[in-house]
């Protein structure tokens, strides 16, 4: 009995020492006040996206849930200003597998939202298919957002100072990016994962030629690797890994609201406008993987997806 008890209670040290030194991660200390500023969430209604909203209504931002579905959009926003107390958190509408209706969203946010402080392109997907030509992976992940950020540009360089947050990952580095075939549609869980990859070392390069561009404009960005969080992401794995999936999940991710600290920091915290298109891991600039530091890739992959998303002929 006795030596059971000893090798149970080293066990639970040890997952405590990991837990508070590798998987909780850093704690974003920023707690300016963003009384008076707009932020806009893609996926804000659940997980890594809904507790960055959560911290940010709480800091007083005026904040809108940029969702695809409206029943969980408006109870994120139900449960987000319960919690902040703060009104000012809406519900918008948009759906990043569609470019019409990112068109139709940044349409709607520009007649109404007099200012844009800081756009966070967090949403993202793990799932099979195909849209527009492309995977819908790529589509939503990287491309969505890649429109909806031009379409607001305008906005946020007339608020100034401004940011864009974009939520990229580590699984950056198993991305490769073929030109030609981006638009191949994807099959099948390891042709998946695969995509998911590519599309987030599509986030890391665009960061990079994004604050290429806006050099001098006072609007900066940001590529962020959130850790590994117990979410939804992982909703669409294959039903026979998810008995070993759900256990190691629960014990070795993140928690959304820890996973929304680095997110935060870059949404927030002043004087780090120097390293405008760098990569951050837990509240820290970090290099990425050296293909993400391909800037001569990042141009071209700029060129095609303005091709892509129809911005030129
Ligand atoms: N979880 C991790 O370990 C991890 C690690 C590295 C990076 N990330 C990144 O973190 C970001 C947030 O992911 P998460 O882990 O919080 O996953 P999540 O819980 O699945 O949340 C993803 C969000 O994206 C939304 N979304 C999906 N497709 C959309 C579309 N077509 N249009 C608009 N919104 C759409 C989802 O809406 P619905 O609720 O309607 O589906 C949901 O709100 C993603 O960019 C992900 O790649 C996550």
């Amino acid at each position: 009995m006795a030596p059971a008890l000893l090798v149970l209670g080293l066990l639970l040290g040890l997952y405590t020492l990991l837990y508070y030194n590798c998987i909780k991660g850093v704690k974003c200390r920023a707690h300016t006040s963003l009384r008076g500023k707009t932020v806009i969430i893609t996926g804000g209604n659940t997980g890594i996206g809904k507790m960055t909203a959560l911290a940010l209504a709480q800091r007083r931002a005026r904040v809108i849930l940029a969702c695809r579905d409206r029943a969980r959009g408006e109870s994120a926003v139900y449960d987000i200003r319960r919690e902040s107390g703060n009104s000012q958190v809406l519900f918008m509408h948009l759906d990043l597998a569609s470019l019409d209706s990112v068109r139709a969203f940044a349409e709607t946010f520009l007649r109404s939202e007099p200012r844009l402080d800081v756009l966070i392109n967090n949403a993202g997907v793990g799932a099979d298919g195909r849209k527009g030509g492309s995977s819908l992976v790529f589509q939503v992940n990287h491309l969505g957002h890649f429109l909806l950020t031009h379409l607001l540009l305008e906005r946020l360089m007339r608020s100034a100072p401004s940011r864009v947050v974009i939520v990229a990952s580590s699984a950056h580095r198993a991305g490769r990016i073929d030109l030609e075939k981006l638009r191949e549609p994807v099959e099948g869980f390891l042709q998946n994962f695969q995509a998911y990859c590519t599309s987030k070392l599509a986030n890391v390069l665009y960061a990079r030629e994004l604050a290429d561009r806006l050099e001098g404009t006072h609007v900066t960005c940001y590529a962020v690797h959130p850790g590994i969080v117990n979410t939804e992401l992982f909703r669409y794995l294959p039903g026979w890994l998810r008995p070993l999936f759900v256990p190691i999940s629960w014990l070795f991710f993140r928690d959304p609201a820890d996973g929304a600290q680095t997110s935060l920091y870059c949404a927030s915290q002043e004087g780090i406008e120097m390293f405008s298109g760098r990569y951050f891991v837990d509240c820290q600039v970090k290099d990425p993987w050296p293909q993400a530091r391909d800037d001569a890739m990042a141009k071209k992959l700029w060129e095609v997806s303005e091709r892509m998303v129809g911005l030129v002929a």
